[in-house]
């Protein structure tokens, strides 16, 4: 936490240099306000051109869909998600300026880390989560987490983003948001409400199961949904 700390401070003032060089425009020292120097401010929380790494935290940023990370600079901006790290860094931001970044890193293509290749989950919480994965739990409520991420789980665009290649420590974290109601999307916010609907025990499994599965070859998020949506979603513009 303590490392955390120490960087906050030096972002927030390389940040704040990056913002405030359009009005040093008459000194000769100006920072050059380019996309790649607005984004530098990120990379030491996401990981190398938001790449990230899967031991940590810091969810990745690259190759996710552009509507998602555009939809999520917009929540930690207005309200919607709390990390107060992220709020300070958008919080005042332009639409136009988070649409840019969401652009940005949307369209990085890198590769992925490795996944865990051991686990200390127990094989029957393994197995609990590929079945929630992909089966769902219809006695519940619960849809097949698939048929909103993609059968590949790589996400779907513009607005739902993937499962695989995040740490678990975020994964079971957001999932936590939810339950306690502490995430939200614009509505109809049907992540929260699939969430909801989650025990702590739902939440260890699938990000247990999740956090080992590798990358497909193609890790791109899937350009249309496996079939119709369960519920609406404001992510997917309905
Ligand atoms: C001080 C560390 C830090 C910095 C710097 C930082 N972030 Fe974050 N970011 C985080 C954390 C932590 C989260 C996860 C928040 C949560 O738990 O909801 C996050 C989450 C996000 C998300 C949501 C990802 C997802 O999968 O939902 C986006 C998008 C994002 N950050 C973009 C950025 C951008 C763009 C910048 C640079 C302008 C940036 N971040 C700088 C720490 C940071
Ligand atoms: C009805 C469609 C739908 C279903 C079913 C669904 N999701 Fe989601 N999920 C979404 C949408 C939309 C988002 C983006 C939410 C937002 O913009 O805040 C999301 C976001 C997420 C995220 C955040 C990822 C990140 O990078 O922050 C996680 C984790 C997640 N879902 C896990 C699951 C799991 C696990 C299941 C199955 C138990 C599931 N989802 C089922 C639509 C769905």
């Amino acid at each position: 936490m303590k490392i955390q700390r120490y960087w906050r401070c030096a972002l927030f003032a390389a940040w704040g240099l990056a913002t405030l060089a359009p009005a040093a425009a008459a000194t000769p020292t100006r920072v050059p306000d380019t996309i790649e120097q607005r984004a530098a401010a990120c990379i030491a929380c996401h990981g190398r051109e938001g790449a990230s790494t899967n031991a940590g935290y810091f969810p990745r940023l690259a190759g996710k869909p552009e509507g998602y990370l555009y939809n999520q600079l917009l929540s930690f901006r207005d309200g919607r998600r709390h990390n107060s790290d992220m709020v300070h860094m958008v919080r005042h931001l332009s639409d136009a300026y988070l649409r840019e970044m969401a652009h940005y890193f949307a369209g990085l293509d890198l590769p992925y880390p490795r996944p865990a290749t051991t686990s200390d989950a127990s094989q029957q919480t393994l197995q609990r989560g590929k079945a929630l994965v992909f089966q769902g739990d219809a006695a519940r409520g619960i849809p097949a987490c698939a048929q909103c991420h993609g059968q590949a789980l790589t996400g779907v665009q513009p607005g739902i983003p993937a499962l695989v290649g995040l740490p678990r420590l975020y994964i079971a974290s957001q999932l936590g948001d939810w339950l306690s109601a502490g995430r939200h999307a614009l509505p109809p916010d049907c992540m929260a409400e699939v969430g909801r609907k989650l025990t702590t025990a739902d939440v260890n499994a699938v990000a247990a199961w999740l956090a080992l599965q590798p990358m497909p070859a193609d890790p791109k998020p899937a350009a249309a949904l496996p079939g119709p949506l369960p519920m609406p979603c404001s992510a997917m513009g309905n």
